[in-house]
């Protein structure tokens, strides 16, 4: 297992690993890894020979009022980790080695993808996402790159951001893992008081509600989170695409904001 925090470092493996043979796949992070990230990792050990994961909490896609300053990092703790789930490198590069020249003046839009549902609540987010993952397919190169359905928006726009620039990744989603109450897991749930913990259930709860009722779905699972006085409703939506309903949530508990959704097959 290998440690690297330089680009060159980072694009040198893996390009050795690809001329020796080996398929490469690829785990991007903003590190305090959980079972979510755990489980992305093992499904890119089990398809690929060589497993990358990168820790990286990427300043760009912080709002000036969110968490860029405390989110939760442990390097040596994701490290561990990534490498008892099957990785054979870590790319953990400094703000710096990433944005070099201060304030990046290139960035990504995905149009369409990006509106609504986070686009909407968080501006710019979606931007700072769209050029970071670019980014860092650019240092991979050609690999497989997995995400987690729980950012199901970013997954949208990392799927459009990657085919519309011809990137040589395959994308690949992969399922939600949750706490055994239901609540998925965000490295964000950290900030959760004890009290606060047990509110955030509700956002599982409303999904549940919402796919039992699927034609008022969104009415339905704005009712459910308001029956939790520490919850407050950002959004409840659904979006259709051919094979399903896709039931999408947001809410503060706290000064914390959670998302989730579930797909309920028509
Ligand atoms: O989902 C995340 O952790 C981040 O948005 C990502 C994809 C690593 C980009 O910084």
């Amino acid at each position: 297992m290998r440690v690297v925090d330089t680009i060159a470092a980072f694009r040198k493996e893996l390009d050795a690993a690809r001329a020796a043979g080996k398929s490469v796949g690829l785990v991007p992070t903003m590190g305090y890894l959980h079972e979510g990230h755990a489980s992305l990792i093992r499904r890119s050990a089990a398809d690929c020979d060589v497993t990358a994961v990168t820790v990286f909490v990427n300043p760009l896609q912080f709002g000036a009022n969110e968490d860029l300053s405390t989110y939760p990092r442990d390097l040596d703790r994701d490290v561990a980790m990534a490498e008892a789930e099957g990785a054979a490198l870590v790319f953990a590069p400094p703000v710096e080695e990433m944005y070099p020249g201060g304030p990046v003046l290139t960035s990504i839009h995905v149009a369409e993808v990006s509106d609504g549902m986070e686009g909407a609540s968080r501006p710019g987010h979606f931007d700072g996402v769209a050029t970071v993952v670019a980014k860092l397919f650019a240092i991979a190169g050609p690999c497989r790159a997995y995400f987690g359905e729980k950012d199901y928006q970013q997954l949208a726009v990392v799927r459009r951001m990657a085919a519309d620039l011809s990137f040589p990744v395959d994308i690949v989603g992969c399922p939600i893992v949750r706490e055994a109450d239901g609540l998925a897991m965000s490295s964000r749930n950290v900030y959760l008081s004890a009290e606060q913990r047990t509110a955030a259930t509700i956002l599982n709860r409303a999904l549940h509600a919402g796919a039992a009722d699927i034609a008022n779905a969104s009415a339905v699972m704005a009712a459910v989170v308001a029956t939790e006085p520490l919850a407050q409703l950002d959004y409840a939506e659904v979006v259709e695409t051919d094979h399903e309903y896709r039931l999408l949530i947001a809410a503060r508990v706290g000064t914390t904001r959670l998302i989730d959704n579930m797909g309920v097959e028509k």
